[in-house]
């Protein structure tokens, strides 16, 4: 930031930083974009297997009824004809058994439209839990102001019937040409009766109207106990009906612990409390972490493109303007993303908002390291790669597990690191049970995550 702000207004605790740090940025930025791949950097040191004792399975809680509303959204959510080309559903971005995000056949970090080889430019965020999500805001807390909430990374929608509408017309996504093509695809569904049945005999004939009422019904299913169990085992450990293992134990201490992982202080949890708000393993709010810039992204390659969450560009800059508390320029928000929820992390095929990461030890170890060992991320120049410059400045640095120094060391050993990794692997739901009977049997059968093999590739079946 070229202009000081005074010290008495509210600021973000990620703007604090010394000078020198971003005058050694500057000098260093000519060497910062650079075509290096982590993913092929040297891996660390192999640590020794450790036993694992198995704990028991966890019961999963019985089904609440479901409404006919819900039901409706969960065909439309899982309709493979609804993409132009057909063949891509929502939930062949989103499948529950790959923690609610999966890139469609792509391999490269984000997801392959309904197009063959055409990819779009971010990771899926999962849709788990994501009804609790608040609608984009900011908060005041000890002096810093957070944005916070919003769906997608960048919060730029506030609620998931607004949201449902985007992919159906996304070109990068769904690529239906317009409203009334996914209207009238629906109207020739197997499914259409159930359309007239909720919504009347003349929803087909406003395709603008049916349009958005498809989206509401798609909402209505997201908040079903199908996207949010809070069947883990980490579930059942706070309701006292299974014990975590002594390395799940050590991992929730390092997840917790202030001086070590720090992870809970972002990622929020209590396993004293189970109201199910208490542990969504996230708060929404968004914050820039430096996550490394994922050269397999087409758009990439053009080096001054940048993903900057709430300063777009898929967010449109002025509406993010209207929200900011006066005290704060919005440009202390460039290259902040949304904390996703962590629950069912390890099933996830890439991480963080522009899929850097395809392999879960990698980010705990990238938390652990990023500032006791930048040049493992960010190449030789060491230096935070996915941003411009004047937004260096915003990347947290002020906390653990930030703020370690190469002669501090790692904020976590190996040994640690793989503990943190068991803890995370508890927050996976197990699928929950199929509703109670009423009407015809589902054609899919609830898949436990635990147990299923892993699901192939390819799309899910039609309904
Ligand atoms: C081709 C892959 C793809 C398809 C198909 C797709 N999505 Fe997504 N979804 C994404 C991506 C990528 C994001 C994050 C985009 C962003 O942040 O800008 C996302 C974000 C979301 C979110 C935000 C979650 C949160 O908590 O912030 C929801 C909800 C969602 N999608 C629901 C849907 C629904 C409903 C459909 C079908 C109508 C759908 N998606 C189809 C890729 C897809
Ligand atoms: C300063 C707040 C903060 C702290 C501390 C923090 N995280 Fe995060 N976490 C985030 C944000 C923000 C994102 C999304 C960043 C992005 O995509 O740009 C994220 C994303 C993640 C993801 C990827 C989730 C997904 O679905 O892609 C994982 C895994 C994760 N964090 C684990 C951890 C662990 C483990 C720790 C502790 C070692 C930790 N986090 C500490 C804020 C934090």
């Amino acid at each position: 930031m070229k202009t000081p702000r005074p010290c008495t207004v509210p600021h973000r605790s990620t703007m604090r930083r010394s000078s020198t740090l971003a005058a050694a940025w500057v000098l260093m930025i000519s060497n910062a974009i650079l075509q290096f791949d982590v993913l092929a950097a040297p891996p660390p040191p192999p640590t020794p297997p450790k036993p694992v004792t198995l704990a028991p399975q966890p019961i999963p809680p019985a089904a609440p009824v479901r409404t006919a509303l819900q039901d409706l959204g969960e065909k439309i959510f899982n309709d493979t004809n609804l993409s132009e080309p057909r063949g891509t559903a929502c939930a062949s971005c989103h499948s529950p058994n790959t923690g609610f995000s999966n890139l469609n056949g792509s391999r490269i970090g984000v997801p392959q439209g309904s197009r063959l080889n055409v990819f779009g430019t971010r990771n899926v965020i999962h849709n788990s839990y994501s009804s609790f999500t608040p609608a984009f805001g900011f908060r005041v807390r000890d002096g810093d102001v957070d944005p916070v909430g919003g769906l997608f990374w960048d919060g730029r929608v506030d609620t998931l019937a607004q949201q449902a509408q985007g992919p159906f017309l996304a070109p990068l996504e769904m690529n239906n040409k317009d409203a009334a093509s996914v209207v009238a695809k629906i109207a020739a569904s197997n499914y259409a009766t159930q359309m007239t049945a909720v919504f009347g005999a003349d929803i087909f004939k406003d395709s603008t109207k049916a349009f958005q009422r498809v989206a509401e019904a798609i909402a209505a299913y997201e908040t079903t106990n199908k996207l949010q169990s809070f069947s883990s085992r980490y579930d059942q450990f706070v309701s006292g009906k299974a014990q975590l293992t002594p390395i799940e134990t050590s991992g929730m201490k390092l997840f917790m612990d202030p001086q070590k992982g720090n992870c809970a202080s972002c990622h929020t949890m209590n396993p004293k409390a189970s109201g199910p708000k208490d542990n969504l393993f996230t708060d929404f709010g968004h914050y820039a972490t430096g996550i490394p810039r994922n050269m397999a992204i087409p758009a990439n390659a053009n080096p001054s493109y940048f993903d900057l969450g709430l300063c777009g560009p898929e967010r449109p800059r002025p509406a993010l303007s209207a929200n900011v508390p006066v005290s704060v320029s919005v440009e202390s928000f460039c290259g902040t993303f949304k904390m996703p929820s962590l629950r069912n992390v390890a099933q996830r095929q890439a991480f963080m908002h522009n899929g850097f990461f395809n392999n879960l030890r990698d980010v705990v170890s990238f938390y652990a390291s990023r500032n006791s060992d930048p040049k493992r991320w960010y190449g030789p120049a060491g230096v935070a790669n996915d941003l411009p410059i004047a937004y260096k400045a915003n990347i947290v640095t002020d906390r653990a597990p930030f703020n370690r120094t190469p002669s501090s060391g790692p904020a976590l050993t190996e040994r640690e690191i793989d503990d943190v990794l068991a803890f995370l692997k508890t927050l996976s739901d197990q699928a929950p049970p199929p509703p109670p009977a009423a009407g015809p049997a589902p054609a899919q059968v609830a898949i436990n995550p635990f147990t299923a093999p892993p699901p192939p590739p390819a799309k899910p079946p039609v309904r």
